[in-house]
């Protein structure tokens, strides 16, 4: 089928002794035939050393290996390779990362959802996650249970409460970085999905179709920010383009982002560094948005606009008819291939074992107990107490628990998606168990039903009670991938039943799960329940976790990561308008836009009280000129804050201080109300005991400041809430001419 045009390889590999198929996922560079390649050179240079084996296929060896289960080629000793991996939050069970059923390689930690690791607000910790995510992955990969690269971080920003959207949890704009050595990578992530990918399936349309109509402003405000920042700050070694179209063009097919915004504009074109379609998109250029009216055209569109790789099977089938056709030519499939044999031999994959200390990664650092410590402080660092009256919390240490609602006895519910076996996972009742309370339980009722069958036996157990729990929200199959909401109240009869708890007038505590928000007016407004805390999936932590801020052994310092709205907005506005600002038929969109939360983003209580001040200090004219030098204007040092943050009550506790910039009628119009500038505003405190104070310098960049406040700046401190610290900016002036730099200049040559 395919034409051979190197088909005299064929002849000289006769002369090749084919050794019986390695068993090892790594290719045999030192008695196979591919050894005799320049790829199994360690003394070249990477992209060198991948041309090689891009030079020694035929077109049809090359053909076959631009799929995510690549065939490789036998003739040259070149395994099969599966390119999709995944490791959302703990080495997962999907694709070509295999569990055993016992034993080594049974189980790896499993960390919480990644909306709960960005409540912590801790990019610290998201570090220490990290490395220890790509440890295991490597230990895997070395017992050829996985493979090298892995499909994750999920970075699309979360617009809509009811977009679930795509479970596998949005972490703001918080990269997860692979360990910090971008000379010897330990594994090679991927951020995605590039762009505007924000609906999964919603009021009968699909993700597979949509049509996303984002203006250039909101692109560059909202939408590509997360994606600048894993190119130009991560150097990230991969992203995905997405399934939907932005403004007509399929994500896949879209050479102006993945070519003039990626490679040119972020200068991301780096060796080594690939593209990979969503699993089916390049299919679905013609299957399902009609782009195209054919396979090879689709085939051919996606490789054009710089796609290197196909989740799918549309490139190792229809590229040889692409070529034969001329839509494609062979020198773009070359470098495609060497983008991504760049990237193996980055990773060490055509590298003799005994040279690399990450090959003796084994099953003795898979789920040690350290990771094991750092699971479970990310599950309590991401608590968020969004309710606490009258001292109903920390709970008393003796006396009797009831224990109500669908979660009490649930295990893997608590890791949600994308997710590979925990060790063990310790329910809410065995947690309680553990710490000697007499335990009642009754579940009383499931995630999504009507029946009340088990209601009276739940309110029996509440009056026997000292304290009451409820432990309930959503679950998987609320909000799921390939499924948003269509609602953001609790889901079946969980709150009727809460409302009767509470009726009780026993002190009750409501515990949310879930990675979406769900509105809690009601649950907030009521004076007879105590406390809600919201949990998110905590994931191989589990009861433990949660039991260990009810208890109050650690202090509740996580913070809301999204925006809670009233359930009234999934009717305000469809999941299909993109627009973030506010106008006749949109109510305004996250933090930025929008005003009337049930609790803003950035929101969460404390067991103890703090005393947050901001020195003042009287800002002077910004010299825009010294303020744009250099190649990345967006990281020089606009100018240093103080804060200083005492623990007023008589809790040691962590804090968690976010500033937010805020500038009225200022930058590109319509201006937004608050923005977080990244990286610079984010202060986790920890452990800091009653009396005591901290004082931190917060250094803010240009970035983003550099485009919001063009006439006027950050200034003093107007007010301070218990949770969050607004800088209103009235009292410096910077020059005008700053219209000119920064971002500014960028969104003009994006245009272009
Ligand atoms: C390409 O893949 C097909 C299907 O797996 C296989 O039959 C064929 O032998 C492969 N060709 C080469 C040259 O490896
Ligand atoms: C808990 O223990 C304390 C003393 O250790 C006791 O005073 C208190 O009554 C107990 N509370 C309950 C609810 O049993
Ligand atoms: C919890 O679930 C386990 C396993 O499914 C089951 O054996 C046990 O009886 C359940 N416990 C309660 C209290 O429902
Ligand atoms: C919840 O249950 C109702 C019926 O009680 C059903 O109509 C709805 O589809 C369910 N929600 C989900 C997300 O499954």
């Amino acid at each position: 089928m395919v034409a051979l045009k190197n088909s005299w390889h064929y002849a000289s590999a006769l002369t090749l002794i084919l050794p019986t198929l390695a068993q090892s996922n790594y290719p045999d560079c030192t008695t196979g035939p591919l050894s005799q390649l320049a790829v199994c050179d360690v003394s070249l240079d990477p992209s060198t050393r991948a041309k090689a084996l891009v030079a020694a296929m035929t077109l049809e060896e090359k053909i076959n290996n631009t799929g995510h289960e690549a065939a490789g080629a036998p003739r040259l000793g070149l395994p099969a390779y599966n390119w999709w991996n995944e490791a959302l939050h703990g080495v997962a069970a999907k694709h070509g990362v295999t569990f055993e059923d016992e034993g080594e390689f049974s189980y790896a930690t499993s960390f919480p959802a990644p909306i709960v690791l960005g409540a912590t607000f801790n990019d610290e910790l998201v570090r220490e996650v990290a490395n220890i995510i790509s440890t295991e992955a490597r230990a895997f990969s070395n017992s050829d249970n996985a493979g090298l690269d892995y499909w994750t971080p999920n970075i699309n920003p979360f617009k809509d409460p009811a977009g679930v959207g795509d479970r596998k949890h949005r972490v703001k704009t918080r990269f997860i970085s692979p360990g910090d050595d971008l000379e010897n990578p330990k594994v090679l992530a991927t951020c995605k999905h590039l762009s505007a990918y924000d609906l999964e399936e919603w009021g009968g349309i699909s993700r597979f179709e949509f049509d996303a109509h984002v203006s250039m402003q909101d692109l560059v405000e909202y939408y590509l920010p997360p994606f600048k920042t894993c190119a130009m700050d991560a150097h990230v070694g991969a992203f995905m383009c997405s399934y939907n179209a932005v403004n007509g063009v399929p994500g896949c097919a879209d050479r102006y982002f993945l070519q003039t915004v990626l490679r040119e504009h972020w200068k991301w074109e780096v060796p080594g560094h690939w593209v990979t379609g969503d699993c089916g998109a390049i299919e679905r250029i013609q299957t399902w948005h009609h782009y195209v009216d054919d396979a090879p055209s689709a085939a051919a569109a996606a490789l054009n606009a710089g796609v290197d790789l196909d989740c799918g099977s549309y490139f190792p089938d229809y590229l040889g008819e692409a070529e034969r056709q001329g839509l494609v030519t062979e020198e773009t499939l070359d470098k495609a291939l060497t983008r991504l044999y760049t990237s193996l031999v980055q990773l060490g994959y055509f590298d003799p074992a005994g040279d690399q200390p990450l090959r003796s990664l084994a099953w003795e650092d898979v789920s040690t107990a350290e990771a094991e410590v750092v699971a479970r402080d990310v599950a309590t660092q991401g608590t968020v107490l969004l309710k606490n009256i009258d001292r109903t919390l920390p709970l008393s240490r003796n006396g009797t628990l009831t224990l109500v609602g669908p979660y009490i006895n649930f295990t893997t519910e608590m890791q949600s998606n994308y997710a590979g076996p925990a060790k063990y996972i310790p329910t809410m009742i065995e947690a309680a168990e553990q710490l000697g309370y007499t335990v009642l339980t009754v579940q009383g009722t499931e995630i999504n039903t009507t029946s009340t069958d088990g209601f009276e036996d739940a309110l029996s157990a509440a009056q026997e009670a000292d304290m009451v729990i409820f432990f309930g929200g959503m679950d998987n199959g609320i909000e799921e991938e390939s499924l948003d909401r269509t609602r953001i109240d609790w889901p079946g009869n969980q709150e009727d039943l809460i409302l009767r708890l509470a009726e009780t007038g026993k002190p009750l505590t409501v515990v949310q799960f879930g990675g979406g928000q769900l509105d809690d007016s009601q649950l907030l407004s009521k004076s007879n329940i105590g406390a809600i805390v919201w949990v998110g999936y905590p994931s191989q932590a589990g009861g433990v976790g949660v039991f260990d801020i009810l208890t109050g052994n650690v202090a509740p310092a996580g913070r809301l990561p999204i925006t809670q709205y009233p359930k009234s907005y999934v009717d305000e506005i469809p999941m299909t308008d993109m627009n973030l600002r506010p106008g006749p038929n949109n109510p305004g969109r996250t933090y930025r836009w929008y005003d009337d939360s049930v609790l803003p983003f950035g929101f969460g209580l404390h067991y103890t009280t703090f005393k947050v001040s901001w020195a003042k200090k009287n800002f002077g004219q910004y010299d825009s000129a010294s303020l744009t030098n250099g190649d990345r204007a967006d990281l020089n040092t606009l100018d240093t804050f103080s804060l200083t943050v005492t623990n007023t009550g008589d809790v040691t506790s962590d804090y968690v201080a976010l500033v937010f910039a805020s500038a009225p009628d200022v930058g590109p119009q319509p201006s937004y109300r608050n923005h977080l500038p990244k990286r610079v505003n984010i202060l986790p405190i920890q452990g800091l005991n009653p009396t005591k104070r901290s004082l931190h310098n917060i250094l803010a960049q240009t970035e983003e400041v550099l485009r919001n406040l063009r006439h006027t700046g950050i200034g003093a401190v107007e007010s301070s809430d218990e949770n969050c610290i607004f800088a209103v900016g009235v009292e410096f002036l910077v020059d005008c001419t700053l219209r000119e730099c920064g971002h500014l200049v960028e969104r003009e040559r994006v245009l272009d």
